[in-house]
């Protein structure tokens, strides 16, 4: 039986690349998204792929979504923790709770959903989690303490998870993708955004098929001893 894979943030942007390059490997996707229906229901129809709506800041939600995930397409052996929202301000600015907000969904959500499926996976002896960081949690960036911050926390929490996960055949890696064409990245001034392209070796921004690879590689049966890395997927603009 295929294997099941969930993909948070899963039906728009880099995600929704992600779960369909998953598909294409082989993987009984599933996609969670927090709000925008339309936008989900729309990926949902195109690829066939089921859809859960819950927010990932939230323990109790999460749990809800995974256990209907587990009783209705079966158990997940593959996570990828790729959900996450920018609320950039220098600290000047930046309120509490853009700080939370931040916080809760990029990286509580990692402890989330790990805590609620790696149980799973250390009964049936296999996992595959990468959990997706970014170029701006290893180098920082203006304007983003919080997005930063809970980037850098991925990147740690994925080299500790790794290790506990090693003797039950579950590997924990992590991507730091650069600067990627998605709305996101979009949201940048033009200004700026133009002064951080002109600082990318390869001198173009990364398309969501450039992070998708990554995962396909390191959710392979076969990648078993590649655990508790980070594979930075940036052209070059942060070499860490
Ligand atoms: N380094 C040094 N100084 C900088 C700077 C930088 N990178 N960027 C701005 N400044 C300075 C400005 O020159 C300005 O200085 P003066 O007041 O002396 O002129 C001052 O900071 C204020 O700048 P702004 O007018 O731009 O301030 P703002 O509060 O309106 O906006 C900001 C600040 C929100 C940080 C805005 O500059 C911004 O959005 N920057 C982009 C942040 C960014 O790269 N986000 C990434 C989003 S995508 C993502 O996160 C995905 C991923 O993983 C890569």
């Amino acid at each position: 039986m295929a294997r099941v894979a969930l993909v948070t943030g899963g039906t728009r942007g880099i995600g929704a690349e992600i779960s369909r390059a998953l598909q294409a490997a082989g993987r009984t996707v599933v996609a969670a998204y927090a709000g925008n229906d339309k936008a989900a229901a729309e990926f949902s129809n195109e690829t066939g792929i089921k859809v859960y709506k819950f927010d990932v800041s939230s323990f109790d939600q999460c749990k809800e979504g995974v256990q209907r995930i587990v009783a209705e397409v079966g158990p997940v052996e593959i996570l990828v923790n790729n959900a996450g929202i920018t609320r950039d301000g220098t600290l000047q600015k930046m309120d509490r709770d853009m700080w939370d907000a931040v916080i809760d969904t990029n990286l509580g959500s990692c402890y989330n959903l790990c805590k609620l499926t790696f149980q799973d996976m250390r009964e049936r002896k296999f996992g595959r989690i990468v959990n997706i960081g970014s170029v701006n949690g290893q180098a920082g960036q203006y304007g983003q303490v919080n997005y930063a911050a809970a980037k850098s926390g991925i990147h740690g929490f994925t080299k500790a998870l790794a290790q506990e996960g090693a003797k039950f055949g579950i590997t924990v890696n992590a991507i730091a993708p650069g600067y990627v064409d998605t709305e996101m990245v979009r949201a940048v001034p033009p200004d700026v955004l133009q002064k951080i392209i002109a600082r990318i070796p390869v001198g173009r921004l990364g398309t969501p098929g450039d992070i998708a690879r990554g995962v396909v590689f390191l959710t392979s049966d076969d990648s078993d001893f590649v655990t508790g890395s980070t594979l930075s997927i940036n052209g070059g603009q942060h070499m860490y």
